[in-house]
């Protein structure tokens, strides 16, 4: 879909589908609504009498008779209540519009940028959460079925009208960086609903390789066996599938010695290992690599975006599998921190391959570190899939992360890093071991167990469980993959 700005009267602009807003209430039209009622002989007026069009969030009136207006059809969009749209409405009535137009067969669709006009969002922030929200909502794995070959109906070009040119600009601006943010959101879904059998360490490897040889990137790719990282390859030792760890460089502050590392877990399969899971809902894990793909995600597009921050990405690589050469309960390893840990629970397999990612980063020289996983089941019973939960040694950079979540519809919820839990990791035969053993607080019990490798450096611990891979889709957010936290990572080194 393409994506266009064009300044100009409504009445003027030609297209398959028109779309202007309504808010929640409102008993007369004004601006490029009454502008498009007036053009309709007072139908939009009518029908909001009748008590068909409400403004009701994300519901959509078609117009099939678009009387002086040069649009085959137009369409009221609901926004809910005037004082409760936000960037994030915005996103959603965009993906209900869109949808609404592809329903319809509409190829090439008009919009205004709701919200801006009669609002009093910013111009620029407006247009880039509707353009987001369109390209998100849009979204579909393409998959394997072969009776899915009927060729599907695409929406070819969204345009956003403004009568004012002095908007275009802003317009335009965020238009673009919506666009490109929600590409690369969509890239890491796709990366997360690929099959692990197809998904492997190898594969995802070789794919970082050519997003960093397209951007410009610096590229390292290792065996972690060889690079001494003994945590992952105690976690990767089961499987047939060898194990990466690679790295990918960004430097937009060329003199500056200040590094930002995002560190992405990528179990491109949990089974559990010899910690068999129950076979219910174990599909599912093939998304164990979702915190790999958001980063992997992000370091795509920093060539466009061109921040002034140096950015490492991490991502260590490796299935979770049962076997004979598999790690048992019970063993004790090493790490490339040298930090022997007790292996108590081999589905406790993130926090390994996050530890040495942790010490790599920091061999590299980052001086603050974010890490994203999907660690812990006990974060989707304490936040569901509505938010991410956030753990750190830096209350600043979590403050910092939890304000990003929230300025791009990413919610972020902060859970505490106690020292009780820190505790309840001791072993009576290693520096550590990987779980408690009571099964309780296992989110903050996980961070408690990073924080050794961590030490003293700035850091924010990201647990996507619950929000990472939906089982119901809604809004822009599909069933499968959702693309978390790709959009708050942007956010983040944009400020
Ligand atoms: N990948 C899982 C966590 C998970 C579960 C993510 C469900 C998404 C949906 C992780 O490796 C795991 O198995 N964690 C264990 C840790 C426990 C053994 C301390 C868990 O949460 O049960
Ligand atoms: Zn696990
Ligand atoms: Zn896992």
């Amino acid at each position: 879909m393409k994506i266009r700005v064009e300044s100009g009267s409504l009445t003027g602009i030609s297209g398959d589908l028109l779309v202007v807003g309504l808010f929640a209430g409102v008993k007369k039209p004004t601006g490029a609504t009454a502008v498009a009622d007036q053009a309709l002989g007072g139908m939009i007026s009518r029908l909001i009498k009748d008590g068909e069009i409400d403004g009701k969030a994300d519901k959509i009136t078609v117009i099939h008779c678009p009387g002086k207006l040069k649009v085959r059809k137009v369409a009221v969009l609901g926004l809910g209540k005037q004082d409760k749209f936000d960037l994030e409405a915005g996103r959603r009535a965009a993906a209900a519009l869109i949808k609404k137009a592809q329903e319809i067969k509409a190829g090439r669709v008009v919009t205004i940028v709701h919200g801006c006009g009669c609002g009093d969002l910013d111009p620029e922030e407006a247009a880039k959460a509707l353009v987001e929200g369109a390209i998100l909502g849009l979204y579909k794995f393409a998959g394997y079925a072969k009776d899915n070959d009927e060729p599907q109906f695409a929406v070819k070009e969204l345009v956003l009208v403004d009568h004012d040119r002095t908007k275009l600009g802003a317009i335009s601006r965020g238009a673009k960086l919506g666009l490109i943010i929600a590409e690369a959101e969509n890239h890491a879904r796709d990366l997360v609903n690929e099959p692990s059998n197809r998904m492997t360490p190898v594969r995802f490897a070789e794919l970082a390789r050519k997003i960093a040889r397209i951007n410009g990137l610096k590229f390292t790719v290792l065996d972690p066996k060889k690079a001494g990282m003994e945590a992952l390859w105690a976690v990767a030792k089961g499987s047939n599938q060898p194990p990466r760890l690679v790295a990918l460089e960004y430097r937009g502050d060329p003199r500056s010695k200040a590094k930002i590392a995002l560190i992405g877990k990528g179990i491109t399969f949990d089974s559990g290992g010899i910690s068999l899971k129950p076979s219910k809902n174990m599909d599912e894990m093939k998304s164990d690599m979702a915190g790999a793909a958001a980063v992997l995600g992000v370091m795509s597009l920093l060539s466009d975006l061109k921040p002034k921050k140096n950015v490492l990405g991490v991502i260590p690589l490796t299935e979770n599998m049962p076997s004979g050469h598999a790690t048992k309960p019970g063993d004790v390893v090493s790490s490339l921190a040298g930090y022997t840990i007790e292996v108590t629970n081999t589905d406790a397999e993130g926090r390994m391959i996050l530890a040495d990612a942790i010490t790599y980063a920091k061999k590299r020289g980052a001086t603050k570190l974010i890490d994203v996983a999907t660690l812990t089941g006990g974060c989707i019973v304490a936040l569901g899939d509505a938010a991410t939960a956030v753990i750190g040694n830096d209350q600043a950079l979590i403050d910092r992360v939890i304000a990003a979540g929230n300025n791009c519809g990413q919610k972020m919820w902060q859970l505490p890093l106690y020292d009780e839990y820190k505790e309840a990791l001791k072993s009576k035969i290693a520096d550590l071991k990987n779980t408690s053993g009571t099964g309780k607080a296992s989110p903050s019990s996980g961070a408690a167990f990073l924080a050794k490798f961590v030490g003293e450096t700035a850091w924010a611990h990201l647990d996507i469980a619950g929000t990472a891979f939906l089982n119901k889709g809604r809004g822009y957010l599909p069933e499968g993959a959702t693309g978390v936290p790709v959009r708050t990572f942007i956010e983040l080194l944009r400020s």
